[in-house]
Formats: structure tokens, sequence, C-alpha cells
């Protein structure tokens, strides 16, 4: 039984597998996940028709690329619950992403697809160092997100203590941050930020509170950003990778003992990295598109799905599956800059840099006649607040330029000026006309 494994440390037996063995249940799981999603789902049969593939084409791992990809259009166009492989009445539970336009994406779980999650969750936690007994708290919003119930059931299938705080409140989290000694917290790495500025406002020193470990995730983070997190919290940071349509949190965990990218949960979720341009596969070590496919789940079986999270993978080290790369960013959030492809990630490590400044940020890309402008603003810390505010924009507008290659406009704020997120941060503003 899982729990009887977790409770007494030890790991799930795929996490020690051999890769054989991990392909060889790959390769089973895949061929089931495509000829149940082809069977039940009529709008993913007729793209495979379309494309002229059949399950049976898969004889092995690699011809999976000949299948068609999926996108967020393909949830779209089936709103809200065409794509899912099984009767409504099987399904246990819907979450869905808000999106910024349009209809929100609509997914699915299954009673065995809530178990399958809380498992890979629970593995995830215990990979970045937590166990049972430990108290958690969770800052990720409960709700149609993903983040605070994904991670709820997750610490519960370990044998934690949940605190289910979800985001919001920032006095009151702080106040249990202290009242309930939390030794682990979940939560995005920029509201966590945010919980730091409050206890020090409130004048609570975050080095004295119970907290072990953060599991961050659910945006894009540098790091710098984890140096800059852990120096002040005295803790471990580390990174949980995952999406709604693949199956929330808990597709790949960063392992405690490397705290070198996420590794994949690969016996769940199969990766691929693509060009984007072509769509062509790219050898692991390649950077592109991440794509998934998923290997188990009954609700919503989604195969080839692009994320638009531009990564490369890596081999495995703590465990033999393979890692990701932190996440540079989504093609979605990537800036072109007077022809230079830009991320806010990019902007982040230089910003961290420059021991005066705050790690929030915002960046502003105008148009002025062809050309593009950017401003970045920023804010001093509490401590350098009387920095030389010239000097400093000049000093971070130097490092962009050299490390990034764009000029940058860089407006040198108050401490707490910047908008502070309670979940997701937005970083970049982009005015430029359509
Ligand atoms: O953000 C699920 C999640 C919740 C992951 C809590 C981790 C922790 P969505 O709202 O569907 O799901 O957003 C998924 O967020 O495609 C990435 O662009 C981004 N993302 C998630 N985790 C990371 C990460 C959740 N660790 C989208 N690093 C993904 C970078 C991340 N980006």
């Amino acid at each position: 039984m899982y729990n009887e494994r977790t409770l007494s440390g030890g790991l799930d037996d795929i996490e020690t597998a051999s890769i054989d063995e991990l392909r060889a249940l790959q390769l089973k799981r895949m061929r089931w996940s495509i000829a149940h999603c082809y069977n039940n789902v009529p709008a993913y049969r007729a793209m495979c028709q379309e494309k002229g593939v059949h399950p049976f084409d898969l004889k092995k791992l690699e011809d999976l690329k000949h299948f068609p990809f999926t996108t967020k259009d393909y949830l779209r166009l089936n709103y809200p619950f065409g794509t899912f492989a099984v009767p409504n009445r099987d399904v246990v539970r819907i979450h869905a992403s808000s999106g910024t336009t349009g209809k929100p994406t609509v997914v699915g779980y299954t009673q065995n697809d809530i178990d399958t999650w809380a498992n890979v969750v629970a593995r995830s936690i215990r990979a970045a160092g937590g166990h049972s007994g430990d108290k958690v708290h969770i800052s990720y919003g409960y709700g149609l997100f993903t983040g605070g119930m994904g991670a709820h059931y997750g610490a519960e299938r370990l044998g934690c203590t949940v605190i289910p705080m979800s985001g919001g409140q920032t006095e009151k989290q702080v106040q249990l941050l202290q009242d309930f000694d939390p030794d682990i917290i979940m939560v995005t790495p920029s509201y966590m930020l945010n919980l730091i500025d409050e206890m020090e406002r409130q004048n609570v020193d975050p080095q004295k509170l119970a907290l072990r470990l953060g599991i961050f995730g659910a945006e894009p983070w540098t790091d710098e950003m984890r140096k800059n997190i852990e120096g002040r919290l005295g803790i471990d940071a580390l990174d949980i990778y995952g999406l709604s349509e693949v199956m929330g949190p808990g597709v790949a965990q960063e392992c405690l003992e490397t705290k070198d990218g996420p590794t994949i949960w690969e016996d769940h979720f199969y990766p691929e990295i693509i060009d984007p341009n072509t769509g062509e596969v790219l050898p692991d070590g390649e950077y592109g598109e991440l794509v998934f496919t998923s290997l188990t789940k009954e609700a919503l079986p989604i195969i080839r799905y692009r994320t638009r999270d531009l990564t490369r993978l890596l081999p495995g080290t703590a465990r033999p599956m393979r890692r990701i790369d932190k996440i540079t960013g989504r093609s979605d959030d990537m800036m072109i800059i007077r022809g230079v492809n830009v991320f806010p990630t990019q902007i982040e490590e230089q910003i961290l840099k420059v021991a005066q400044l705050a790690p929030h940020y915002e960046i502003y890309v105008t148009k002025d006649g062809n050309l593009d402008n950017v401003e970045v603003k920023v804010e001093l810390t509490t401590e350098g607040r009387d920095a030389d505010r010239p000097a400093t924009a000049k000093e971070l507008q130097h490092h962009i330029k050299g490390v990034v290659g764009i000029s940058t406009r860089v407006s040198v704020q108050d401490p707490g000026s910047i908008p502070r997120s309670e979940g997701k941060a937005k970083r970049v503003f982009d005015q430029r006309p359509r």
C-alpha cells in the first residue's frame, strides 16, 4: 500500500526502477491511454483520422511523434465536457483554469484520477523532504484552480496535518504561520515574497518560524529568487511544476538532495520537447516547448498536449526519471523587443543581483513609432530605501543590457510600491498596439 510505504519513509517502487522497466511501463500505459482517448472522445478520434493514425500504430514510444498535438483550443472547442472519456456520472471533480480571455479550460477527474493525483503530490512533498507528521500550510488558492486542492489531497495522503489557508488574508496567514508552527508551506513564490513583507511589517522574524521547507510553483521563478527566499526565511525552497490540463500540481517535483530542477513523474506523464515552430521532436538536452501525454488519466486523457512552457529535458539524478530545467517562461510571455526574445525571468535574475532592490517588479512594453520601449519598475528594499536611485537604475540597466541584450528604462520606486500578488504574479504589461 502506498501509505504504508510512505509512512515508513520508503520510495514508491517505480522511483527506483531501472530505465528499461520505466520505459516498458510507459509503453504499456501509453497504448492504453491513446486507445482510451481514441475510443471514447470523438473529437480526438477525428483528429487522428484526419492525420491517418490509429492507436495500433503505436508500437514503440517513439511512434508517439506520429500522433496529432492537442492544445488549449482542443479543450476550448469542446467546452465544457467534450474531451472527457468517461460518462459524466463517473467524473467526481471538475477544475478549470480561468484564462485571460474567453471560456475557461475545463478538466475532470474520476475517483481513480483523484487518487493518482494525491499519490503524485504525496510523492512530490516527500521528494521535497516532507514526511508524515509534518504540518503543511497551503496558501495556493482553493477552488477551480488546481493548486489548493491538489496540494491538500497530496499532503493528506502523505500523512501530514493540513492547514487549508488558501490565498489572501495576508495578515492572518502570518498570524497562523506563527501560531500553528507549520513545517512546510506550499504557495506561489510571488505570494511567499508578499508574506515575508507582511512579516517584516508586523515585526515578525521569519527566521524564527518553525518552517523548514517551501514548495513553490504555479509560475516561473529563478534560482536567484530561490536564494533570496531561502536566505530570508531560513528554509529549503523546492520547485513544484504542473498544469491543470495534465493534472494540476505534482506533474514534476524537485528533489531536496539535488535541487536541480523538477523530476517528472514519468510513470504518469510522458514528456517530449518539440521545436515550437515546426513541431519536430527534439533530443533530450535541447531547449523547446514541453509536451505531455497522460499515461493513466481516465476522465481527461490528454495526448501530446502543448504546454507552451519552454525548457529542456535533463537526465535523472536523484531519481531515474528525467528532469525539466527550470521553466524559462511560457511562449505567451515571451516579449520580442527590437527583435530580441526576452522572458521576465531573465529580468528577474538581473534585479536580484542588485542588493538594494526588492524582488518585486513589473515590466511595461510600449511602442514609440517603430521602436519597442521597455520600462522596468522596481522598488528599493526597506534597508536600501536611502540608496541613490539614479545610480541604482543605472546599475540595473547595465546588468540587463550586458546579459539580456536590451536597453531599458528603469524606474526605482519606494519600498512597497509594486503591487503584490496573492497567487500568480502578473509581471508583463504589453501595451503595444496589436
Ligand atoms: O499552476 C498548477 C500548479 C499549482 C502547479 C500549484 C504548481 C503549484 P495552471 O493554473 O493550469 O496550473 O497553470 C499551469 O503554470 O503551464 C506553467 O506555465 C506555470 N507553472 C506551473 N508550475 C510552474 C513552475 C498550475 N514550477 C502553468 N515553474 C504551467 C514555472 C510553472 N512555471
